[in-house]
């Protein structure tokens, strides 16, 4: 067991400031672990959002020394020594209290897209899909909706004034799933993606699949096939620019 300084932002939507508690911390507990030790040692009215502790619920996400995380993953191994560790709520969306973010922005997004619509005559029961297309989809399925990504994309992150025309990267991954369905009639997922989502905003810096706890391929598999597809034939600087980059 070792004592180790924890600064945790405090606060609400009219603003905070950082309270620094020292805390035990055991051998092979996690972040999490000791924000829990705070509320019941010296803070019971510390706000923090979680539920399965186990990097499945997506509630816990956070920036932990300024990196987004989920904090039930985060091993207190992962810092040196010494070193104090800074808890801050997620930037890019407004703070409800203390580590607590209101993320309904990602739910009205997810409302604003066109739904699966599988063709009409298709009675339930009567789907078949191929595995190789089941396997395509499966990693876009593995979104636990933490919306690392959506906090990290320097679209909205710095810029409240995208939000309007700008889904994000969690978004993107589910239009391209839908886009490489078999059975979703609708043929326009791509122009949707560009014209309603802000496809065209994204370029592709690929922070977003960088803190993605679920190692979703959110640009390479994601994002850029969406964007050469909008792109067809034409000439787009930024595809080309990605795949000398990120795919050599
Ligand atoms: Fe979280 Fe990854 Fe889903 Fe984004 S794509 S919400 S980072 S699990
Ligand atoms: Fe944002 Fe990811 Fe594109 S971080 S800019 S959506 S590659
Ligand atoms: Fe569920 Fe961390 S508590 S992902």
């Amino acid at each position: 067991m070792s004592t180790r300084t924890f600064r945790v932002w405090r606060g609400d939507a009219d603003g905070g400031d950082f309270a620094e508690f020292d805390v035990a911390v055991n051998e092979g507990e996690v972040v999490l672990d000791v924000v829990h030790r705070i509320q019941a040692e010296h803070a019971p009215d510390l706000a923090v959002r979680w539920n399965c502790k186990a990097g499945k619920c997506g509630s816990c996400s956070a920036e932990v020394n300024g990196m987004p995380r989920l904090m039930c993953m985060t091993r207190m191994n992962v810092f040196e020594e010494g070193e104090p560790v800074t808890i801050t709520p997620l930037r890019t969306f407004p703070v409800v209290r203390d580590l607590v973010t209101d993320v309904s922005f990602n739910y009205e997004k997810a409302r604003q897209m066109p739904q699966f619509a599988p063709p009409a005559d298709l009675k339930p029961g009567e789907y078949r899909m191929q595995q190789v297309d089941v396997e395509r989809s499966q990693e876009f399925r593995k979104c636990i909706e933490c919306f690392l990504c959506q906090n990290t994309c320097h679209v909205v992150r710095d810029h409240e004034e995208n939000k309007p025309p700008f889904s994000g990267p969690r978004l993107f991954i589910r239009a391209a799933e839908l886009d490489m369905h078999p059975l979703d009639a609708r043929d326009d997922r791509r122009e949707a993606a560009q014209d309603e989502q802000g496809l065209g905003y994204c370029n592709i810096t690929k922070c977003c699949t960088e803190v993605c706890p679920e190692h979703i391929k959110i640009t390479d598999n994601a994002i850029i096939p969406m964007k050469e597809r909008v792109a067809g034939g034409r000439y787009d600087p930024l595809v080309w620019l990605g795949r000398k980059i990120f795919r050599k």
